[in-house]
């Protein structure tokens, strides 16, 4: 079947993007990307193409040419699912916070509410992609409500998951590693997965596009992010052994990362990993292998973020020691906020818990971040005191010790010691000697990222403590 028109609901960091490649390279195809946020929705309509909610290096321009002509960006979800015949479900799929699998599994009453829309509105046969990421058999769930729900038309699953990474996310869609395909292994699922084919052929060859069977696409996901999250956490908590040995973790790192059978990437040590995924895809995947009644699989990849939550912590232990076992009313310098450079997501950021645990020893947290507003850092804060259960009034005294400026010079005014949470390279290119002049001495700089010159710095008179450097 030869796809003419493509519906995508949810205009996040997966659904604007991806639809927005998909429309650039198959100008023949239409594409609406709809989202129940009216503000989201507008902001990909905004003519300030600066204003997009998507801060993705390469995005704007990719907008820029295929918006209005093949890319439409709109709040009416019922017209562009009755007219498509693909129709990707790229919504939001968090850990559940609420009932039966809170803390771990994830919730999929967005991906089911879209099922029942599709089902209620549809007037003739669609493919559905599951964009989203998914625990393995969610398609069998989505195929039976739309087969009990709709009204008789036929509705083809496929499992199509995404593997782009935030910052990167317009090159990974454009030069992808492979993208994969999962459907059902009937003549019709096989039809349906040549339409999906048919479209990531305009630009990727032939061995880029990987098919399987559906359950295989989408415990391919989980286990991607698992594995990837697995590395950073094994070099973290080797970052930990070089801290008190002498060894250095960056050069550990690439003793062992020139074995091809390991390789270099994802070795990088840090403050460490957050985003949207990782932890989400990984609690989901324990939840499942408990689920399945497979505890010692479910531990084995639980470590992974008990290892992540432990440098964390590790991070704002050592700036409390380091300031001499107190940071009360001192004034502590972050350097970033997102979770990673070159996106103003900030979702599961490592910054917000160093933040709360420097906040609960009376740290007055300044923050600056060349991508994040002030709003969106103390709503994240709020977000984790409240699921913490902590009182509004509780709450509003702690968000006080929170200051966010639009100049990395007045952030670091002052201050007693400067921390870098994200790896932004224009960190790198500072006026060091100036910083320093203007900080209170000792003044310590913590290198969550080890982006610094540690050399420089210390010649400059900084105390400088970087991640698994003795
Ligand atoms: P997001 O929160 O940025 O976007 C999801 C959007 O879906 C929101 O704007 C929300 O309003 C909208 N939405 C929710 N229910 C809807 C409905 N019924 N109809 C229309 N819109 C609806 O999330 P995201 O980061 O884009 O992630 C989406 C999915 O992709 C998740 O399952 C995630 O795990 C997966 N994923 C994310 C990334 C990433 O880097 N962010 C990468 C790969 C996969
Ligand atoms: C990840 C996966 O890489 C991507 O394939 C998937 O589709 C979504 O989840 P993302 O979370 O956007 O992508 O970014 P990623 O580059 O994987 O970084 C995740 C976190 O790990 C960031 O906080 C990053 O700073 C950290 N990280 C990454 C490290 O600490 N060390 C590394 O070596 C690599």
């Amino acid at each position: 079947m030869k796809i003419k028109n493509i519906c995508c609901l949810g205009a996040g960091y997966v659904g604007g993007p991806t639809m927005s490649v998909i429309a650039l390279k198959c100008p023949e195809i239409k594409v609406t990307v709809v989202d129940l946020n009216e503000n989201r929705i507008a902001a990909w309509n905004n003519e300030d193409l600066e204003k997009l909610p998507v801060y993705e290096p390469g995005l704007a321009e990719v907008v820029r040419e295929a918006r209005n002509r093949n890319l439409f960006f709109s709040t009416d979800a019922d017209s562009a699912i009755e007219a498509a015949d693909m129709i990707f479900i790229a919504v939001n799929t968090p850990t559940k916070t609420y009932g039966e699998g809170k803390g771990m599994a994830a919730d999929l009453k967005f991906v089911e509410l879209c099922a029942r829309q599709i089902a209620k509105v549809a007037k003739s046969d669609k493919i559905i992609v599951e964009k989203s990421t998914l625990p393995v058999r969610t398609a069998e769930t989505l195929q039976t409500i739309l087969d009990r729900t709709g009204n008789g038309f036929k509705f083809e699953v496929l499992s199509n998951p995404e593997f782009l990474a935030e910052g990167t996310a317009v090159n990974d869609l454009l030069n992808a590693d492979r993208v994969l395909i999962g459907g059902k292994q009937t003549e019709n699922g096989q039809r349906a997965i040549q339409s999906l084919v048919d479209i990531y052929a305009h630009w990727l060859s032939p061995k880029q596009i990987l098919t399987t069977n559906v359950w295989s696409s989408e415990l391919s996901k989980l286990t991607a992010n698992a594995f990837l999250a697995q590395r950073i956490s094994s070099i973290n908590a080797l970052s930990a052994l070089c801290e008190v040995t002498e060894a250095d973790v960056d050069e550990v790192a690439n003793a062992i990362g020139t074995d091809s059978r390991i390789g270099s990437k994802f070795l990088k040590a840090s403050v460490g990993f957050g985003g949207s995924c990782f932890q989400k895809d990984i609690l989901n995947l324990v939840y499942l292998c408990r689920y399945f009644n497979l505890p010692e699989v479910a531990d084995y990849w639980e470590q992974v973020i008990v290892l992540n939550d432990y440098q964390k912590y590790r991070f704002a232990k050592k700036i409390i020691s380091s300031l001499f076992n107190t940071v009360s009313d001192k004034k502590i310098t972050f350097l970033g906020w997102a979770f990673k450079k070159d996106t103003n997501d900030t979702r599961e950021s490592a910054a917000i818990y160093v933040a709360e645990h420097l906040i609960e020893d009376g740290a007055a947290i300044h923050v600056f971040d060349p991508k994040v507003s002030e709003v969106k850092i103390k709503a994240d804060m709020k977000y984790l005191w409240e699921l913490k259960g902590l009182s509004d009034h509780k709450i509003e005294l702690k968000l006080k010790q929170i200051f966010v400026y639009n100049t990395p010079a007045e952030a670091m005014d002052q201050a007693h010691a400067v921390a870098v949470l994200t790896e932004w390279d224009e960190f790198k290119g500072y006026d060091w000697e100036k910083i320093y002049s203007n900080m209170y001495k000792p003044a310590f700089v913590f290198d969550g990222r080890n982006i610094l010159d540690v050399k420089k710095l210390t010649a400059i008179g900084f105390e400088v403590k970087g991640i698994g450097k003795g």
